[in-house]
């Protein structure tokens, strides 16, 4: 009894030193009687999601500098579905992240790859930071392209750097430019992710930059201008 406590008590500490406990991952083919959920069967599978779903949040905790668990989510379970559903390649919610078979099944291209920059965007939901959902709904897109593009998952389709109408316009456009701040100064999305734990400010750029949005905004747009 008291030799189980202290292997016990030996395993949480090794646990908590590692700052690592155990994300569990489920992967579950709803559509498999489609044509799609029979292609990621086929050409994807269980094992690789949940191998990549794995690398992807070790890789998210190292580009938002969540080394700890008291720095992040309080996540241990990602369940990943293939549904039937239409409209969106994949979203995330509840600790969930839902693939559209559809969109499995019509992809032309190198669709591992595809698949995988898709898991990377929809886990980097997971782990990052809303603001408590004050964030812009452009900027929370815009990280988790951020996490695609440093994961060299970026696909061919996107935006170069330099295009697009507004900083906070979401997915790629958003994404290359946080990809600019993050040159100005490193580690600059990890930290602002930081801040928006409990609330968002626009002001956040200026403390981390020295300057406003709007001025980074045309600062970006400038020297891409040619
Ligand atoms: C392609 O998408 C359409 C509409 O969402 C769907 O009905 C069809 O089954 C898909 N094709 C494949 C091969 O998955």
């Amino acid at each position: 009894m008291f030799r189980q406590a202290v292997i016990l008590s030996l395993l949480v500490i090794l646990a908590n030193i590692q700052g690592n406990q155990a994300v569990d991952y489920t992967v579950t083919n709803t559509a498999g009687s489609t044509a799609g959920g029979a292609r990621f069967a086929a050409e994807i599978g269980e094992d690789y999601s949940k191998q990549m779903s794995s690398a992807a949040t070790d890789f998210i905790w190292r580009v938002l500098q969540q080394p700890n668990a008291e720095d992040r989510k309080a996540v241990d379970k990602v369940s990943l579905f293939i549904d039937d559903i239409d409209g969106v390649a994949a979203y995330a919610s509840n600790n969930e992240i839902h693939f559209s078979a559809n969109y499995i099944g019509n992809y032309s291209g190198d669709l591992k790859r595809e698949y995988t920059g898709v898991l990377y965007h929809e886990m980097a939901h997971i782990w990052q930071w809303n603001g408590n959902r004050q964030a812009p709904g452009g900027l929370t897109e815009g990280v988790a392209d951020f996490v695609r593009l440093k994961a060299n998952y970026a696909p061919s389709h996107w935006v170069q750097p330099g295009q697009g109408d507004r900083w906070d316009q979401g997915y790629d456009v958003t994404a290359r430019f946080l990809d600019y701040c993050n040159d100005l100064r490193n580690g600059f999305v990890a930290e602002l992710n930081k801040k928006m734990r409990d609330g968002y400010s626009d002001q956040y750029f200026v403390d981390l930059l020295g300057k406003t949005v709007d001025q980074l905004w045309s600062d970006y747009k400038a020297k891409y201008a040619q």
